[in-house]
């Protein structure tokens, strides 16, 4: 009989896709944070390196959506998020390089748009951008996103355009995407990193990072679930609190498994959501934000971004301190890119934080 996780490969690998990255990304161990912590030891996937624009994770999961879009007859991808959007990046650049026109409607809190990070790479990718102001303080739903598609249709149809609508993030499945392939794409990243850490031997109790629209934890859940069940896998949430977005990585966990005929049981306490790490809100910078950017960058070369990779870094060393690990446990902290979004925090990054991380 086929194992299952034969069967997952086949469906996923049945699916359209374009390989445009360069995989498999690397996975390193960081000697210089293990030793300083003395807690367990601290490795690092590095899907920063993914190999177009600056890496992250959504490159793995354009990888799909491109290829879907275009096997549906689309000339152009339609999505949305905030200004310094790491997704609208990625998709902007992914749709280009594969041959579809990218069409961003950006969100701005209350900074009218500047041109730096991920907006301006977004020009220079000459990608048709509108924006808008996000309600005060609040993520941009897919209702009111809905609102203004709606509004807009009829000037793209009137020029002729054939949009592939997919929501922020490529999570849910939404639009013209139907099958939940942001997750999907995650799965595939577990099983690279599996792989990865049987030929050096090792098998990593705990898997960390960053989580906001929910579709990468969703596949590193069912990737552990099918490849390494004893990997648990903690989402730092940047934005939402805890238990309404475990019920959004619950609705993209069970939109996969139906796409992949599945039978998976994920439990509620399976599904492993931290939001203690907010430091502010979303896209706001803490002190320790600030420490644990430089601490990397210094100790191990590693740039993280403020919004979403120093965050999960953040509450992965305070893990560390306050005992959640066993000193022989192995942690893979999964890097999902978003650095061209350090260089829009400018001078906020270079004011002194009160430190989580001592006598650097
Ligand atoms: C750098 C970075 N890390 C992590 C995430 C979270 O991924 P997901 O939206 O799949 O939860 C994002 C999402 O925008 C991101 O840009």
């Amino acid at each position: 009989m086929m194992s299952l996780q034969t069967k997952v490969l086949e469906k996923i690998n049945s699916l359209p896709r374009f390989n445009f990255l360069h995989l498999p990304t690397p996975l390193e161990f960081l000697p210089n944070l293990t030793e300083k912590f003395k807690g367990p030891k601290i490795y690092v996937k590095r899907d920063d390196l993914s190999g177009r624009g600056f890496g992250g994770n959504k490159s793995r999961k354009l990888e799909f959506i491109i290829a879907d879009a275009i096997k549906k007859g689309h000339d152009s991808l339609l999505t949305w998020g905030s200004l310094q959007s790491n997704w609208c990046f990625q998709a902007a650049l992914a749709s280009s390089r594969l041959g579809l026109k990218p069409l961003l409607l950006l969100f701005y809190q209350d900074k009218k748009p500047e041109d730096e990070g991920n907006l301006l790479l977004d020009r220079l990718l000459e990608a048709e951008i509108r924006f808008y102001q996000a309600p005060s303080g609040k993520v941009v739903t897919r209702d009111l996103a809905s609102s203004i598609i709606e509004k807009l249709w009829p000037e793209f149809k009137s020029r002729n355009l054939n949009p592939y609508v997919v929501s922020v993030g490529g999570s849910i499945p939404f639009g013209s995407m139907d099958t939940p392939l942001g997750a999907i794409s995650y799965i595939l990243a577990f099983y690279e990193a599996w792989q990865q850490s049987q030929s050096f031997g090792i098998d990593f109790t705990h898997i960390v990072h960053a989580t906001g629209s929910g579709a990468t934890q969703a596949g590193l859940l069912l990737g552990s679930k099918i490849f390494s069940p004893q990997t648990k896998v903690i989402g730092i949430s940047v934005s939402d609190e805890k238990t309404s977005f475990a019920q959004e990585v619950r609705m993209i966990v069970e939109a996969t498994t139906r796409a992949l005929s599945l039978e998976l049981d994920i439990k509620d306490d399976e599904i492993i959501v931290l939001d203690d790490y907010l430091e502010g809100g979303y896209g706001t910078l803490s002190g320790r934000v600030i420490d644990v950017i430089k601490l990397l960058l210094q100790k191990e070369g590693i740039v993280l971004d403020p919004v979403y990779t120093a965050k999960a870094m953040v509450g992965l060393i305070d893990l560390i301190v306050h005992g959640y690990f066993q000193p022989q446990d192995k942690i893979l902290f999964f890097h999902t890119g978003g650095t061209p979004a350090l260089f829009a925090y400018g001078k906020q990054l270079l004011f002194q934080g009160n430190s989580l991380v001592q006598g650097k």
